[in-house]
């Protein structure tokens, strides 16, 4: 039996991506702060027909809460295949920018947060010498932009981490997936206008799921933002810095 562990597991894409496991042969555990949200998941998980399934509540700002949380992950779940971090928040970077409290929050979630997880995890899959880590960082992370560079850096940073970890863990046969969508719709991008770019959180899912089967090291999904950002990152600085993106 497969165990899938989902930090985050009220975000869209994880709710997309949960689905794709839910098969007779694999177990999941979802963890998320809202509990209605996590009922409504696993119910639904059940009736497609996931083998085994548990949740936890936790808020993932409780960042002193991470030790015994994936503690309690390991008690459940014994070996964890498939670790899928998935939570977030998109912050108004004008907002933000004017609060400095704000955006330290921001930070501590988007970035802090997720380090430490990472870091309690590592050990089990370190003495597994098996699993994949997935994680949502952002296309957003590849260049510093003035419309999002606090929530962008956040991204940057956790790319960077994970490549580091991936390093780590390579001779360990454990898989560190860096997941850098590009616009995706779901609740987090709702009061953006879409356009040609955007896809929905199913395309998104089905690119993670496959990634994690190829033992990826980087997905950017849909495939066109590895041109669209190869682009963006040959810019020269000179040029880039007048720009208004
Ligand atoms: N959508 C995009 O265009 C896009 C693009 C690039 C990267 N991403 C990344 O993809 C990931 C998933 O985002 P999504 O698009 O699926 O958005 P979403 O549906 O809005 O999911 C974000 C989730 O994060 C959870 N969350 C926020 N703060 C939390 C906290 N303190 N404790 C526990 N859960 C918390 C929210 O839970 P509640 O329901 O409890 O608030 C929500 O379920 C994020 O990391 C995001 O940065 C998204």
């Amino acid at each position: 039996m497969a165990k899938i562990l989902i930090l985050g597991a009220s975000s869209t894409i994880a709710e997309h991506v949960a689905r794709l496991y839910a098969k007779s042969e694999n177990e999941i555990l979802l963890v998320a702060r809202n509990v209605q949200a996590l009922t409504e998941i696993s119910q639904d998980l059940g009736t497609r027909g996931v083998g085994k399934i548990s949740t936890v509540v936790h808020d993932f700002s409780d960042i002193a809460g991470a030790q015994n949380l994936i503690k309690q992950c390991y008690e459940i779940l014994g070996k964890i295949d498939v670790a899928l971090i998935a939570f977030g928040t998109l912050p108004d970077q004008a907002e933000v920018s004017c609060d400095s409290s704000a955006m330290h929050k921001e930070i501590l979630l988007n970035y802090n947060s997720i380090l430490i997880l990472l870091n309690e995890l590592t050990p089990g899959f370190e003495q597994q010498q098996s699993g994949s880590i997935a994680v949502m960082s952002s296309v957003a992370g590849d260049r510093g932009r003035q419309s999002n560079y606090i929530y962008g850096s956040a991204k940057g940073g956790l790319s960077i981490f994970l490549q580091g970890l991936r390093n780590r863990l390579a001779e360990k046969n454990v898989q560190v997936l860096t997941v850098k969508p590009g616009f995706v719709d779901t609740p987090m991008t709702k009061s953006f206008d879409k356009g040609l770019l955007w896809v929905g959180p199913d395309k998104v899912a089905k690119d993670i799921s496959k990634a994690i089967d190829k033992k990826k090291d980087v997905l950017y999904t849909p495939w066109f933002w590895w041109w669209i950002m190869l682009i963006i990152r040959a810019i020269p600085e000179k040029i880039f810095k007048r720009l208004k993106l």
